[in-house]
């Protein structure tokens, strides 16, 4: 069997000030493989996908990247995954969006030229060359958005950590990420809580409730399954409520 290239063996983790977020959570991750993380508010998505790519040290669990134990070395995760953080504001630095999304590759040795041109590139195929030369912290939240997706997006990291990606965003810019997302390589999961997306674009979901994940599998079979999805807080996804949720 081929080794997961990311797994993680009964995480721990509770805030500074005591509130637990996670209380033992497993998951593998194969090569190339699209997995969707879906839960209730507060169910610790955020928390799990902040310890998986070395933003958060766990407190308790291991780590493994490519079987290789990087339990408390951050930067091994750094390396490997990508993060695009669920809110944007804690992502964009940069006084354009350009230049925001190129940092990541110039930080990577890039010259500064291509990483300018990838990044507008990028932002092209969000359908968002328009935003280029805007200073981040004067766009709306969608906007921001879409320029925090490009500057992790355009690096193309060998695991793509995403939390909300399609929050906020109006259906052609939504269509856009997932359309950008369906041509990558990149293993990813992707914390949403769009279930049409996980549904369209995923191999399998995982599902948290309460600091921990309660079901796992074919995208089709969990988010159908409106018994599963309410005892954990869920809907079914749009196309299949029939306005029943609304
Ligand atoms: N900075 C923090 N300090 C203390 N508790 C926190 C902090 N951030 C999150 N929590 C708590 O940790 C738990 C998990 O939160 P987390 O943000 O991981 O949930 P989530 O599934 O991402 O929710 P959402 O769908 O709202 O984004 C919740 O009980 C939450 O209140
Ligand atoms: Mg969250």
């Amino acid at each position: 069997m081929t080794v997961p290239i990311l797994e993680a063996k009964s995480i721990v983790y509770s805030y500074p000030d005591g509130t637990p977020a996670l209380n033992g959570v497993s998951l593998s991750l194969g090569a190339g493989e699209k997995i969707a993380l879906v839960g209730a508010n507060g169910s610790g998505k955020t928390t799990l996908l902040l310890i998986l790519s070395g933003a958060l040290a766990p407190r308790g669990g291991e780590i493994l990247l490519r079987g290789e134990d990087v339990s408390g070395r951050a930067s091994a995760l750094n390396k490997a995954a990508g993060l695009v953080f669920q809110d944007p504001d804690d992502q964009l630095f940069m006084p354009t969006v350009a230049e925001d999304a190129a940092f990541g590759l110039v930080s990577k040795g890039v010259p500064a030229r291509e990483a300018r041109d990838a990044a507008v590139s990028c932002l092209e195929s969000l359908g968002a060359r328009r935003l280029a030369a805007r200073p981040p912290h004067r766009m709306s939240g969608g906007e921001k958005r879409i320029a925090a997706l490009a500057g992790i997006l355009v690096t193309e990291p060998e695991i793509l950590i995403l939390d909300e990606p399609t929050s906020g965003l109006d259906p052609a810019a939504r269509r856009n990420i997932v359309k950008t997302l369906e041509n990558m390589d990149s293993t990813m999961l992707i914390g949403t809580h769009d279930l049409d997306m996980a549904l369209g674009l995923c191999d399998r979901v995982l599902v948290m409730h309460g600091g921990a994940i309660t079901a796992k599998g074919a995208p089709k079979e969990i988010l159908t399954d409106g018994a599963l999805m309410r005892k954990n807080g869920l809907d079914l996804p749009l196309r299949y409520s029939e306005s029943e949720n609304l």
